[in-house]
């Protein structure tokens, strides 16, 4: 299924989407970085030395030396950060706008106050000709009218592989800041550890044989990246890298981690169109929630073996999202990985728990109990079990074993869900104790039925 962008087709008229935004990332941040006085006195004193302290592709400083707008719209640039390099340079918001359209300066403000220009021969259906009735050189011509689209047109031209995007699998574990800690300090053989690592032991093995392109990681930023200053409950990280952060021990010894900006733009665009409004980042550092499950799943390596797609859930100031709203996300999220036109594999991963309670005179609550029923229910009636409120998780679970929540969402994107597939469960490891904490880690196999796979 090929995602909605029928925007792409009004005429000269760029969207500023994910795609372009990841094209036009750093073009963006070089204008943001006008905002200072100090920079624009640095950028107008010596602008090719200034623009090379960026990492701007040859064609977008080309565009801003010619001061093309257009040209830097394709490049990646957005219109309200392209007004700061504008404004740099002395231009009024109108003398920009102009500038875009072919017209003087004087043309251009006598059709503002004559009205404005028309709707009447700016639609759609004004310059759309389907393409099957048009030769070569129509379309050259039609292109050189409307260089946008010619852009739009020649990315898509130039992606030829086949096949869609599958989901391969679903992985579950809590991530224990101390299960980092153990391993970065060489304490895995000692008894206490030994003990959680060797049910790690079996998933090491399992991920070489079973190894995916990229991992979706679902976890929980734990006042790192976001402080009270900005509480997104859902967090896409759309971004290139991000680094292993400084908690306050130092950063764990472990590689950067290496982000899919095409394909978590992709996810974007189908997750918000099925109004999951979520909060994209493209620049933050990863906590344990996110390291230490690749630790436990990858090992100590130099590199990691996949991309990461890192997903951040708010599970630490309430109000924080039901059971029911992750599952159905991941319903949402398995329609817009399944729709992504490359074969990739991807893993989908729910991080944190088990029972837990970190806070106050009951720090150290475990239930056994609880903790097995929810790994017996999410495996067999995974929507049932969505339905638990909050409060039976802080009651039975303890404060911290709100975590669980996000596990839904590596399980919503499972094809038993909706009946045209199953899972297979591969692994299941429960212990106590890992610090505070109870730990636990399922791992399933989705299998899709051949019709399902087929429609991929
Ligand atoms: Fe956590």
């Amino acid at each position: 299924m090929a995602l909605d962008k029928e925007y792409r087709k009004v005429p000269g008229t760029t969207i500023f989407d994910s795609e372009q935004s990841a094209k036009g990332y750093h073009l963006n941040q070089f204008c943001m970085s006008l905002m200072k006085a100090e920079n624009r006195e640095r950028f107008l004193a010596d602008e090719d030395a200034y623009m090379d302290e960026w990492p701007l592709t040859d064609a977008q400083k080309q565009a801003l030396r010619d001061r093309d707008l257009n040209a830097a719209m394709r490049e990646g640039g957005n219109i309200y950060f392209l007004a700061k390099f504008g404004a740099t340079l002395g231009l009024s918001f109108q003398q920009m706008a102009g500038s875009m359209t072919g017209m003087t300066e004087q043309e251009y403000r006598d059709m503002m106050v004559g009205g404005g220009r028309s709707i009447a021969g700016n639609r759609i259906a004004d310059v759309a000709v389907p393409e099957v009735e048009r030769t070569e050189a129509e379309i050259a011509a039609a292109q050189e009218q409307d260089p946008m689209l010619d852009a739009v047109r020649a990315n898509a031209a130039a992606d030829d592989s086949v096949g869609n995007a599958t989901i391969t699998g679903a992985v579950f574990t809590s991530h224990v800041p101390a299960i980092g800690a153990a391993l970065d300090l060489g304490k895995t053989e000692e008894p206490y550890w030994k003990a959680v690592f060797d049910g790690y032991e079996f998933s090491k093995a399992w991920e070489q044989d079973n190894l995916p392109d990229v991992v979706f990681l679902v976890y929980n930023d734990h006042a790192t990246a976001f402080d009270l200053s900005l509480i997104p409950t859902f967090v896409l990280g759309t971004g290139a890298a991000y680094p292993a952060a400084d908690e306050g021990y130092g950063p764990r010894p472990v590689p950067g981690i290496e982000g899919d900006p095409d394909f978590a733009a992709h996810v974007a665009h189908s997750l918000i169109r099925d109004d999951f409004d979520l909060t994209l980042v493209n620049e933050m550092e990863v906590d344990h929630g996110l390291t230490v499950p690749m630790s436990l799943m990858f090992g100590q390596v130099d590199t990691w073996p996949v991309k990461v797609i890192p997903f951040h859930v708010n599970v630490v100031q309430y109000p924080v999202p039901s059971g029911e709203r992750c599952f159905k996300l991941g319903k949402a999220l398995r329609k817009a990985i399944e729709s992504y036109e490359k074969p990739i594999k991807v893993q989908i991963w729910g991080t944190g728990g088990m029972s837990h309670q970190l806070q106050g005179p009951r720090a150290g609550l475990i239930n056994r109990e609880w903790d097995n029923a929810f790994l017996d229910r999410l495996i067999e009636d995974p929507e049932g079990l969505s339905h638990v409120p909050h409060l039976e998780y802080v009651e039975e679970a303890g404060s911290e074993g709100i975590e669980l929540v996000m596990w839904f969402i590596a399980r919503g994107a499972m094809s038993d869900v909706e009946g045209d597939g199953e899972i297979e469960v591969v692994h299941r490891f429960y212990h106590v104790p890992a610090s505070n904490t109870a730990v636990g880690h399922l791992i399933l196999n989705n299998k899709p039925s051949a019709a399902a796979a087929a429609k991929e």
